[in-house]
């Protein structure tokens, strides 16, 4: 798929952007699109303040000069945009694929609107062929694993580039569990990993998304449920 369907999605988030407007912002390549948009209006004059959903969206933020907030000086957003991983034709998500998934969840449900940006790669029929990523505490890795492999899931720790364990920005593991498209219930397996002892959060977002802003080549779609 192409970059440019991305960025086009992105565009047409930026356009939802008014002056004065707390917004959450996203992580990964869809949504560094967003930020380098937002940051040329606010090089035009716009002002805006952001909660980051990374580290990484952080410094990129910074580098646009797009001011910073936090949800204790900011507790409720105007609107947070983000990408996803896979969606479907209800507006589940799964996120979690650039593993940062726990902020990403904690500032969506703190926005009024959350809107995702994405390009056709990513809607499918049902959710589970991206490896639904669950944010763990390290303690409770093989309890967990168990569990997950139990509900038909294939588990994986995720590893970082020197072969260590991945650590997210709050410096928890995550479980990668290809289920193979087969989740035909996100909001139940939703609801029963999240009662799990050890499961800090999961990559399923259940009835958050007001709309999906759907790039492609030709342009952009928004489809809301
Ligand atoms: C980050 O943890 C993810 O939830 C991303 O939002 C998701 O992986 C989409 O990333 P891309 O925009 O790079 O596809």
């Amino acid at each position: 798929m192409s970059d440019e369907a991305k960025r086009l999605a992105a565009a047409a988030a930026v356009e939802l952007v008014q002056d004065g407007m707390l917004l959450g912002i996203g992580t990964g390549s869809t949504a560094e699109h967003f930020i380098r948009l937002l940051g040329a209006r606010v090089a035009d004059g716009l002002s805006v303040s952001g909660v980051p959903t990374s580290d990484r969206s952080a410094d990129l933020c910074r580098e646009f000069s797009i001011t910073l907030t936090n949800l204790d000086d900011t507790p409720i957003l105007d609107l947070a945009v983000d990408g996803a991983d896979e969606f479907d034709g209800a507006l589940n998500l799964i996120k979690g694929g650039g593993g940062a998934l726990l902020r990403e969840k904690i500032v969506a449900g703190a926005a009024k609107r959350f809107v995702v940006i994405a390009d056709a790669s990513k809607e499918v029929a049902a959710l589970g062929q991206f490896p639904l990523p669950v944010e763990i505490i390290p303690m409770a890795r093989q309890p967990l694993s168990q569990r997950l492999s139990n509900m038909g899931a294939k588990v994986t720790l995720r590893q970082a580039a020197d072969g260590t364990a991945f650590r997210t920005d709050e410096n928890h593991w995550i479980l990668d569990c290809a289920f193979g498209a087969t989740i035909s219930k996100p909001a139940d397996l939703a609801r029963t990993i999240s009662l799990w002892p050890g499961v800090v959060e999961h990559g399923l977002f259940c009835g958050m998304t007001e709309c999906i802003l759907l790039g492609s080549d030709d342009g952009v779609r928004t489809i809301v449920n």
